[in-house]
């Protein structure tokens, strides 16, 4: 982990912005990038634009930050992620969430496509993430710790902040959806998990599976950042429906949910800016 990579990425959005401090910073999954130009008065900068920024290879996750006004606060957005399972270093992963948070945010909400595990879950439905299990082997925190950045070892226990899920249990319930919350267990992919996978990690206590998250739920924790997620259950989890599971399910889900999520995070993101 290159302090100084993160850093200088970090100075160059204050400088492209004119904004010395974002408050908060929002991670947009699969399908859910379109949120990101319907802010007002933002400012746009493509990945490629800033130094040291991964950039997404796979259709439908973008890859555009945008730094909004909220009030008389600034938020920072991540339209499009990498993923472990694409072959990129574990740095390259929380890149943009490490500069995010050395940029000024203090909070970074993440969300992502997902699986749903429990059976109270239909697709559609939105999920407050509220702890998490990697079932991946990775960790973005492997290697010499950097102590500007944090901890060698960070306490994990209220990552997804209860203050954080409260507000959005508030929204969620403002909004009119069910206040669901979950565990999300982090598989690696790209393959889908067999029916038999999903059954451990159901055994183990998730309610979700998916592909990403964790490690920027990791790296923003390390900082001291709050964390804040959401799922959007795209599917049943492989094996508990009986049909195969597709790409073209998640995004297609993704799109038929893009209100309700649009006015979840219109109110949300004011409450993640605030102090
Ligand atoms: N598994 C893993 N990742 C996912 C899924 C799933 O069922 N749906 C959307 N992303």
């Amino acid at each position: 982990m290159n302090y100084h990579e993160i850093a200088a990425a970090a100075a160059f959005l204050a400088a492209r912005t004119g904004i010395e401090r974002h408050d908060a910073a929002v991670v947009l999954g699969s399908g859910l990038g379109e949120y990101a130009s319907s802010m007002p008065d933002s400012i746009t900068i493509p990945y490629e634009d800033v130094p040291g920024f991964p950039i997404p290879r796979i259709a439908g996750h973008g890859g555009t930050l945008v730094s909004a006004p909220i009030g008389d606060k600034s938020l920072l957005i991540l339209a499009g992620r990498v993923h472990a399972y694409e072959g990129w270093d574990m740095s390259d992963i929380v890149f943009g969430v490490r500069t995010a948070v050395t940029a000024g945010a203090r909070r970074v909400l993440l969300t992502n496509a997902a699986g749903g595990v429990n059976d109270a879950y239909t697709p559609g439905d939105l999920v407050i993430i509220s702890d998490h299990i990697n079932l991946t082997g990775l960790n973005p925190l492997v290697g010499p710790n950097d102590d500007r950045l944090g901890p060698r070892f960070p306490d994990m226990t209220s990552t997804y902040t209860a203050g954080l899920r409260w507000d959005l249990a508030t929204v969620f319930n403002d909004v009119g959806i069910p206040t669901h919350e979950g565990t999300y267990a982090w598989f690696l992919g790209p393959t889908y998990e067999t029916p038999a996978e999903v059954r451990m990690a159901r055994t183990l206590g998730a309610d979700l599976v998916g592909m990403s998250t964790v490690p920027e739920a990791i790296a923003a924790a390390h900082m001291g950042a709050e964390v804040a997620a959401i799922s959007l259950v795209t599917n049943l989890a492989a094996g508990i429906a009986s049909t195969p599971l597709s790409h073209e399910e998640v995004t297609a889900t993704a799109a038929s949910a893009r209100s309700k999520f649009t006015d979840v995070l219109n109110r949300f993101l004011p409450l993640l800016v605030t102090d």
